[in-house]
């Protein structure tokens, strides 16, 4: 069930509208310390932690729709005022949003450990990861990992000992914890052991960002363009260095063509469209959509750039023709 949309509105941030980094401050009208829960499923420990610390701001970070409606209603329900919540990608969203030192506290429960070697790069423990948490945290707040996975807490614990930014690693097996999560619960009543890690940072240390806070630009078309120059596109895909564009589908529309495209910035895939719109003076104008607005990488950028060279080979042919 979907939650009111005065909820949605209330606590559904879409950073995409907004300048980045977040100004913590300006969204909650008051200043505090800011903590973030990183995959919070159906949002019981968000709304949980949240009224147990009025003093703190909260962003929780989920993907599935399911988990934000979800959160959104138990947090109406709730009357939480200092939570908001922000749908997307996690490992690439929390360096892109935070300003450096800006956060106390990072948790993650119970994240997917990502068993096989080849996928390791998506575990906590990659360098990436303490890359961003030592841009994100302040000098001596924490991350914490909780997993019912033996052989992963082992590992975490390990990587961030071996790391000269971080100290003060404790882990614990079976901690008191006054709330569980709905996962938690359910590994306990299978008789499995939790985990609980938690690593302190020592050195703060910026990262590099992929989301430049420029606009996006409009381009001017060859104004001979025609319907099968653009349905061509349809499938067609761009790459350079690590941005990747493609064409999944053209769609023709009252004033011109909607090009849904996903862009993908190593893997961090959006999904949106780009429009060309064809102007009372025949013009054609290219530029990406706002609705939904994706994160002006520079895969969204090269998305543009691939388009519009692609159309203007397509017209320089047809006048050779
Ligand atoms: C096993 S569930 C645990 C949910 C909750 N923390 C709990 O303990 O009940 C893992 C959650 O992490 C979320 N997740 C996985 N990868 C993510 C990412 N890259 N960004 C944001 N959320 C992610 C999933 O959508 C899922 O809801």
């Amino acid at each position: 069930m979907r939650p009111s949309p005065t909820a949605l509105e209330r606590f559904l941030i879409h950073p995409q509208d907004l300048s980045l980094p977040l100004n913590p401050t300006d969204i909650f009208e008051r200043e505090a310390p800011v903590r973030v829960e990183v995959g919070f499923g159906g949002g019981e420990y968000l709304v949980w932690w949240a009224q147990q610390n009025p003093d703190r701001n909260f962003f929780g970070i989920e993907q599935p729709a399911d988990c934000i409606f979800r959160a959104a209603r138990l947090l109406e329900k709730a009357g939480v005022e200092n939570v908001r919540l922000i749908q997307g990608d996690a490992r690439y969203l929390l360096r892109e949003l935070f300003s450096p030192g800006s956060l106390e506290h990072v948790l993650m429960q119970f994240p997917m450990p990502w068993p096989k070697d080849k996928h390791a790069k998506h575990r906590v423990s990659s360098p990436d990861f303490a890359d961003t948490l030592a841009d994100v945290l302040q000098a001596q707040a924490v991350f914490e990992l909780v997993t019912d996975q033996d052989w992963y807490a082992f590992e975490t614990d390990r990587f961030f000992a071996a790391n000269p930014a971080f100290s003060k690693e404790t882990l614990q097996e079976d901690p008191e914890r006054p709330f569980r999560t709905r996962y938690e619960a359910k590994w306990l009543e299978e008789g499995r052991s939790i985990y609980r890690l938690l690593v302190q940072l020592q050195e703060p240390k910026n990262a590099p960002r992929i989301i430049p806070s420029e606009e996006m630009d409009t381009y001017s078309l060859a104004p001979n363009l025609d319907h099968s120059a653009v349905q061509a596109l349809k499938g067609s895909r761009y790459k350079e260095g690590e941005s990747v564009a493609e064409i999944k589908e053209v769609l023709q529309a009252e004033d011109g063509w909607v090009l849904r495209t996903v862009a993908s910035d190593s893997s961090f895939s959006q999904m949106f469209y780009l429009r060309i719109r064809r102007k009372a003076d025949g013009r054609c104008l290219l530029k990406v959509d706002q609705v939904p607005r994706p994160y002006y990488t520079d895969a969204v950028r090269y998305s543009l750039l691939a388009i519009r060279e692609a159309l203007t080979q397509a017209s320089a042919t047809a006048d050779r023709k």
